[in-house]
């Protein structure tokens, strides 16, 4: 395919990002934060699982407390450092955690933080990326693309935060660090009580023993982090232009304030489908095996079983 739509980008340093709602320096001020002891950083590549591991990680450091609106999580909570920048969390108390899409060479290292890494098949992953994109209207203008376009960037490599197969090895090699929790979305869905626990038990030996001896806490959770949960209660707005983004407070990620202001924002399908093999809706099997060529060829050096599509 010689001629294809692309989503609306900018290159910060070798990175692709989106061109409007990201700002350069934020960006990579988000590439030179400095973590401190203790910290969490979840680190996906987009439509991965991100925001379920931010909402179960939160769940656990808060007692399966009420869960925040998307745009707190976002903005506050745990914070996507590539959205708000470091200056803007710096006054966030311990235990934080943070979310970033980072592959490990853009990431901000340290051996006393630790980082949680969610990947996702790559089939189901570009299903995912291409509604993301297309719903995102203010932020990839990408209305007017199609799937075949959108998998033709993807395939290639030029989508932002870069290459999917080049970001899932640069964190499989790191998949056995002592600082590194590596999970996968079709565990977290065949199993999401397992992943509760593990999730628990990697950022620290009081949250494992509490997640154990407290069944109520692990089921409040569970039922917070459940698709159906965060499909049904947690809304996600997108600014309709660019004035109401940079009118936005620290965070950068505005919400309507209230129904007058609707008009401001218009509401996007954020938790879509979270379904393993949705890819069989979208894809041909010439597309299929282009993702898988693309898997092998990447993978021959690691053994790895993630080249058969589920
Ligand atoms: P789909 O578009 O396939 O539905 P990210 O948070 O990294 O952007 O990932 C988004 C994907 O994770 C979306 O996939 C979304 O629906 C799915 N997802 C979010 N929360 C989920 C949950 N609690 N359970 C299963 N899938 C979830």
């Amino acid at each position: 395919m010689a001629d294809f739509k692309k989503p609306q980008m900018q290159l910060v340093d070798g990175l692709l990002v989106p061109k409007y709602m990201f700002k350069e320096d934020k960006v990579r001020s988000a590439m030179r934060f400095q973590p401190k002891s203790g910290d969490v950083i979840i680190a996906t590549y987009p439509k991965c699982g991100t925001t379920w591991t931010q909402y179960i990680v939160w769940g656990i450091l808060h007692d399966g407390s009420q869960p925040p609106h998307v745009h707190e999580m976002f903005g506050n909570e745990v914070p996507f450092l590539e959205l708000t920048g470091a200056e803007a969390v710096e006054h966030i108390p311990p235990p934080r955690a943070f979310k970033v899409h980072f592959s490990f060479p853009y990431i901000p290292y340290s051996p006393k933080c630790k980082y949680i890494v969610v990947v996702r098949n790559p089939w189901d992953c570009c299903v995912s990326y291409f509604f993301h994109t297309k719903h995102m209207v203010s932020v990839n203008q990408f209305e007017e693309g199609t799937f075949e376009d959108f998998f033709e960037c993807f395939v290639r490599g030029e989508v932002a935060w870069n290459d999917y197969f080049d970001h899932l090895i640069s964190w499989f090699i790191h998949k056995d660090d002592p600082n590194v929790l590596f999970l996968t979305f079709e565990n977290m869905k065949n199993n999401p009580r397992e992943a509760v626990i593990q999730i628990a038990q990697f950022l620290g030996e009081e949250y494992g023993k509490k997640i154990l001896a407290d069944e109520d806490l692990l089921t409040k959770i569970l039922k917070h982090t459940s698709f159906d949960y965060m499909k049904s209660n947690l809304p996600f707005f997108e600014p309709l232009d660019q004035e109401v983004q940079e009118k936005a407070g620290p965070g950068n990620l505005p919400a309507p304030k209230s129904e007058n202001d609707m008009e401001n924002f218009r509401k996007i399908d954020f938790f879509r489908k979270g379904k393993v093999g949705d890819w069989r809706n979208h894809m041909t099997s010439e597309q299929k095996e282009r993702l898988e060529k693309r898997m092998r060829e990447k993978i021959k050096n690691y053994p790895a079983n993630f080249c058969t599509p589920p």
